[in-house]
């Protein structure tokens, strides 16, 4: 569902510099331009959930088809909507978004098998053996339907309890006896034994009391050879459960046992420049783990979120990319993508500088070219670093925003100043470039774009 590398308006600075020209067009982008191609170039994946209702609406599908590479069907394989009858099994809204991904070569992450929660009402009435035994079947029916076109199943959903207790989460499923989970493991991979089988939680995403039972039943199910192969971290955050700051080290403790983890259900309430960076954040965590095998965020644009008065997703209502859109493509390692916005017109029209007291130094230091998404009154710039024929260090772009114009945020660099003459250094970890590479920062502002070449100075 990805598509190829798009072409990147980029300024090539002396060149236009000699010939007074204004806007070459590079025929290569060294950099993917969608989360999906990006992830892809880091072996991961980079999906979304999906509500198969929504997929006749043109700009839901659109993203979807361009940006992601993973789908999880958002409510159309739980138990209530596969088996609403007990032994009587509808699968055709979760067909329409599997055929449609398998069709796409996109992955699907099946979600989920066994769950206190969206039961059918025959089930939420049984209890002992005989809910156990439906429990088991309902795994058993849906994962041999799916066999075969489900990267990774979240078996188990949300069995463990919040706050301090470290307990299992009391519920109908968990009274049939401890041993609920693993059983529900076993027959996932009875049923279909090449999908990756995964516990699924949230408030996991950093060490507390919670993520420890998790934890510890991942490494006993290791021990005794119970089945399982990843874990899912939900990853909800907003300003009353925030990206933990030991987010990275809690996801390698878990690949540490031998499991595989993924970011299950990534969505970030806020704005601008925070969310951007927490979006980033997440991203760095994942790739910085080897074993992170992809991340999935929890609906494409803010309007289709679960809680969607906390914009917390990377497409605004419209359908056009956030702050934290371009945040999360450069932390992948991708460019900008310039006909990303639905409803904004990609400017391509950026006039360099003609000034020889202003040349972009490149040489054996560094050059820099940009790309620009502008709109009536804000502009988002992406900056692309290009090592000359050396490696650097570190990295300065300096320019100059036109009068009346600010930047309201940053990723990938620090900026010194917001209007007039501003810099961008690089942060911790894009300084070091190697001869011939390069890497990407931006930031978005209010105003008009700037006009000019940036400089870069290299360290
Ligand atoms: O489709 C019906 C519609 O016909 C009806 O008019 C309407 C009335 O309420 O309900 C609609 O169904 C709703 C469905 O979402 C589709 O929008 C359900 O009521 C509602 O309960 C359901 O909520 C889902 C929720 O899980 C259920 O627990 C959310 O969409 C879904 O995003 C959310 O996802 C969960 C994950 O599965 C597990 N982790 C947490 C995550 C967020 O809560």
């Amino acid at each position: 569902m990805t598509r190829p590398r798009t072409t990147v308006v980029a300024l090539a600075a002396g060149l236009l510099a000699a010939a007074g020209a204004f806007v070459v067009l590079s025929p290569s982008a060294n950099a993917a331009a969608t989360l999906g191609a990006a992830a892809a170039e880091k072996g991961r994946y980079f999906g979304t959930a999906v509500a198969a209702y929504k997929l006749s609406d043109s700009v839901y599908s659109g993203i979807l088809n361009r940006e992601f590479n993973s789908v999880t069907p958002e409510n159309e394989m739980k138990w209530d909507a596969t088996e609403p009858s007990q032994n009587s099994f509808s699968f055709s809204s979760a067909d329409t978004i599997v055929n449609r991904a398998v069709a796409n070569g996109a992955k699907v992450r099946g979600h989920a098998l066994a769950w206190h929660s969206q039961q059918p009402s025959w089930a939420q009435n049984m209890s002992g053996t005989t809910l156990r035994n439906a429990m088991l079947n309902h795994v058993t029916r849906v994962a041999t339907y799916y066999r075969g076109k489900i990267d990774s199943w979240d078996v188990v959903n949300e069995a463990f309890a919040d706050g301090s207790t470290g307990a299992r989460r009391d519920s109908n499923l968990q009274r049939t006896g401890n041993d609920w989970i693993e059983a529900a493991f076993r027959a996932a991979r009875a049923a279909d034994p090449a999908a990756k089988l995964c516990y699924n939680d949230y408030n996991t995403d950093g060490q507390n009391a919670k993520s420890n039972a998790v934890y510890a039943m991942v490494q006993d199910f290791k021990s005794r050879g119970v089945p399982i192969d990843c874990v899912g971290f939900q990853s909800h955050f907003n300003a009353q459960s925030p990206l933990p700051s030991d987010y990275q080290a809690n996801l390698q403790r878990f690949a540490n046992l031998g499991v595989d983890v993924q970011i299950t259900e990534l969505d970030i309430e806020g704005s601008g420049t925070t969310q951007a960076n927490s979006f980033a954040s997440v991203v760095r965590a994942c790739l910085a783990v080897t074993r992170c095998n992809g991340i999935t965020v929890w609906g494409i644009r803010d309007s289709d979120s679960w809680r969607a008065s906390g914009t917390p997703l990377l497409f605004d209502g419209n359908g056009n990319p956030k702050a934290a859109y371009n945040s999360t493509l450069s932390a992948l390692g991708g460019g900008t993508n310039p006909s990303s916005s639905p409803t904004s017109s990609p400017s391509t029209s950026i006039s360099p500088s003609t000034s020889p007291s202003n040349p972009n130094p490149g040489g054996s230091g560094c050059t820099a070219t940009t790309s620009v998404n502008a709109w009536n009154g804000g502009f988002v710039l992406t900056v692309k670093i290009t090592a000359g024929s050396a490696r650097i260090n570190g990295w300065t772009a300096g320019l100059t925003l036109p009068s009346g114009s600010s930047v309201t945020n940053t990723w990938n660099a620090t900026a010194s100043g917001t209007s007039g003459a501003v810099s961008f250094t690089n942060v911790s970890y894009n300084g070091g470039v190697n001869a011939g590479a390069s890497t990407e920062f931006g930031f978005q502002g209010t105003g008009s774009a700037p006009t000019t070449t940036p400089t870069c100075t290299s360290r």
